[in-house]
C-alpha cells in the first residue's frame, strides 16, 4: 500500500522491503556525499528500495522528484529540503495521496509543519549557539569590539538561517561587543566560499578582522585559500570557526588554520530507516529527532582526525 499502513505490497520492492523516494539536496559538500552514502547503505541493508534523486541544490528539481514519487505511489517520501519555504503545494499533494513525508537533515517553515510526519537531522540553531559560545568566550576581553565576517550557507536554507540566528543569539546574550563587518552566502561550496572571501578582502581588507564564521567546512576551506593568497595566516591573523567536521576540516585544524569545529553529523542512515519503518507502520514518532553532535577545539583536532568518517 502507498497509504502509510503496512507498506510491504507495493509491487517492485520485493519481500518486506519498502519503496522509498528520496529527494536529496545535491552533492555540494563532503558532508552531503557522506549523508547520501549513509542513507543508501542503510536502505540496502534494511532491504528497502531507495529511489534516489540528486536535485543539484535546486528546489524545482526536488519538487519534480516528489511529484514523481507520488505518481509512482512509493511507500514513503524522504525529503531534504534545500530551502525552508515554498513546499506547501507539493507537501499537500503528498498528503492528499496519503504518502507520508519524512524530512531528513533540513527543515521547512513552521507553517508547513502539519504537512510532514517528522524530521530527523541536526539542531542547526544549537550548532550556531555552540559556535557563538566559543566566540563569546574567546573574544570576551576584546575591548575594541570583535570584528566578524560571516560566510552563510545557501540562502533560505534551514542551516543557514538557524546557524546564523543561534550564533548571534549567544553573542547578544553574553553581551559580546562585536560588529558584523560583512555577511554573505557562499552557498555551502568551496568555490563560492573562496570567491566571497576574496570580495570581503577586497572590500574590507583583513587588518583588524578577528573572526570568520563559516557555516560549513567547504566554505571555510575555500576562504582559507583566499586568505593565504592575500598573504595572511588563517587561524592566526584571523580566527576561523567551521561547521561539519570533515576530514579536510580537521586536517585544516591540525595545520593550525581552523580554530574551532562544530560537528554536524551526516551518518544517520540507519536511524532514518528506523523512522521510515515506524512511520509506515503507523507508530507514533517524535516531530523532531536531533542527531548527536559534538564540538572540538585546537587541543582535540589531532586526536580526533583519525576518527572522522567523511
Ligand atoms: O544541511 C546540512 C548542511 O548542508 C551541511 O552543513 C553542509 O555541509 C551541507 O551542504
Amino acid at each position: 500500500t502507498a497509504c502509510g499502513g503496512g507498506g510491504d505490497d507495493s509491487g517492485d520492492g520485493g519481500g518486506d522491503g519498502l519503496v522509498i523516494g528520496f529527494a536529496q539536496v545535491g552533492a555540494e559538500s563532503a558532508w552531503r556525499t557522506a549523508n547520501s552514502a549513509s542513507i543508501q547503505a542503510a536502505a540496502e541493508a534494511a532491504g528497502h528500495e531507495l529511489k534516489f534523486v540528486d536535485a543539484q541544490q535546486e528546489q524545482e528539481k526536488q519538487i519534480a522528484a516528489v511529484r514523481d514519487f507520488i505518481t509512482q505511489q512509493v511507500d514513503a517520501i524522504v525529503l531534504a529540503p534545500v530551502v525552508e519555504t515554498g513546499w506547501t503545494d507539493v507537501l499537500q499533494e503528498a498528503a492528499d495521496a496519503e504518502i507520508p513525508v519524512i524530512l531528513a537533515d533540513r527543515g521547512v517553515e513552521a507553517a508547513d509543519e502539519d504537512l510532514y510526519v517528522t524530521r530527523l537531522g541536526s539542531d542547526f540553531a544549537e550548532e550556531g549557539r555552540k559556535a557563538g559560545a566559543w566566540a563569546a568566550e574567546t573574544f570576551a576581553d576584546d575591548a575594541d569590539g570583535t570584528k566578524i565576517l560571516e560566510l552563510q550557507g545557501t540562502t533560505g536554507s534551514a542551516p543557514a538561517n538557524d546557524r546564523k540566528s543561534g550564533f548571534f543569539e549567544v553573542l547578544d546574550a553574553e553581551g559580546l561587543n562585536y560588529e558584523i563587518v560583512d555577511s554573505q552566502s557562499g552557498n555551502f561550496t568551496a568555490e563560492e566560499g573562496k570567491a566571497v572571501m576574496e570580495t570581503f578582502i577586497t572590500t574590507h581588507g583583513l587588518d583588524g578582522i578577528d573572526l570568520l564564521y563559516a557555516h560549513n567546512d567547504e566554505m571555510g576551506l575555500g576562504a582559507i585559500q583566499a586568505i593565504e593568497e592575500a598573504g595572511k595566516v588563517p587561524g592566526q591573523d584571523i580566527q576561523i570557526i567551521i561547521v561539519d567536521g570533515s576530514k579536510a576540516g580537521f586536517q585544516a585544524g591540525v595545520d593550525g588554520k581552523v580554530n574551532y569545529i562544530v560537528e554536524c553529523n551526516p551518518a544517520f542512515g540507519d536511524q532514518l530507516m528506523d523512522v521510515v519503518e515506524s512511520v509506515v507502520n503507523g507508530d507514533e514518532v517524535e516531530k523532531f529527532t536531533p542527531v548527536e553532535e559534538g564540538v572540538f577545539d585546537a587541543t582535540q583536532f589531532e586526536a580526533e582526525l583519525p576518527n572522522r568518517q567523511f
